[in-house]
């Protein structure tokens, strides 16, 4: 009997997103705690860099490039993975920022001066792209009667923030997409939830919080006075993920040092 309560050992985990940040992390910790793991990025080159790195460590993970944007694509990635490492048990919808692409990050501008066009990329990417990964992974799930699926949020849909109107409405979306499909899917036994964060030390992040001036005025308003690292909210994707989440679905956990602190 194993006493890892976060055990997901026989489990296959698809993270979406994963060839850095906090999608990296989660799969690095999912495989370090006995799950097989499905690495997907964009970039396949990343994708590959933590498949590898788990490889490294013992682990056991396969890379896939694949576009969350493009359903076609990640029911077909959805479908190698199943027959590389068995059907997902787990999905972690991570995906996200501004998509792919840094050149979409355009220099923020108030949203009356913004083109639908500009709003694209965010959408696709925090709320079709949950919506493509989660009706790719659940007729299997559904059959065997077991699922996980965790989307990462972020706090600017929960609070929201003045220059990421639309990011944080996309992902206010996939929380609300999840609360009605957690009430669907429940009597499968699938849980549905959401992890929100603030600021998390990432790539996608890093330029703006190594500012000193920037990241002190930011730190203000965290009463844990540090930005979060990737660990921070991988401990709590992989409790969701693991058997001791069983009976927790439908909601949205906030891991963000405070940063906004609500009843
Ligand atoms: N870092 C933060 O401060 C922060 C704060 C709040 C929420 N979040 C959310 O956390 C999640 C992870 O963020 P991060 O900072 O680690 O991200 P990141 O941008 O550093 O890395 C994300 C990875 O996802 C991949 N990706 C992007 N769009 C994709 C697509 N369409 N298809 C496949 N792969 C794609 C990228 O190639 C990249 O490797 C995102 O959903 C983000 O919105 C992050």
């Amino acid at each position: 009997m194993t006493t890892d309560v976060l055990d997901l050992e026989g489990r296959s985990v698809l993270v979406t997103g994963a060839g850095q940040g906090v999608g990296r992390q989660v799969a690095l910790d999912a495989a370090a705690h006995g799950a097989r793991v499905a690495v997907n990025d964009f970039h396949l080159s990343r994708a590959r860099a933590t498949a590898d790195e788990i490889v490294a460590l013992g682990g056991n993970a396969r890379a896939y490039a694949c576009d969350v944007t493009d359903f076609d694509a990640v029911r077909s990635m959805v479908e190698s993975a199943a027959s590389d490492l068995g059907s997902i048990d787990v999905l972690v919808n991570n995906a996200g920022n501004a998509g792919p692409s840094i050149e979409s990050l355009d220099a923020p501008l108030p949203f009356w001066e913004t083109a639908p066009e500009q709003w694209e990329p965010w959408i696709r990417t925090n709320f079709y792209g949950v919506l493509h990964a989660s009706r790719a992974v659940l007729p299997d799930m559904v059959k065997s009667e077991h699922g996980r699926i965790i989307s990462v949020i972020s706090d600017a849909g929960r609070v929201g923030e003045p220059h990421l109107a639309v990011y944080g409405g996309a992902k206010a979306g996939v929380a609300g997409f999840s609360r009605g499909l957690a009430k669907a899917v429940g009597r499968f036994n699938i849980t549905v939830n959401c992890v929100s964060l603030s600021a998390i030390m990432t790539p996608a992040v890093a330029d703006a919080l190594s500012n000193p001036e920037f990241a002190q005025r930011a730190l203000r308003a965290y009463p844990i006075r540090r930005f979060g690292q990737p660990a921070d909210p991988s401990r709590l994707i992989l409790f969701l993920a693991s058997a001791a989440g069983e009976w927790i679905t439908g909601q949205t956990y906030p891991v963000n040092g405070g940063y906004a602190i609500s009843s």
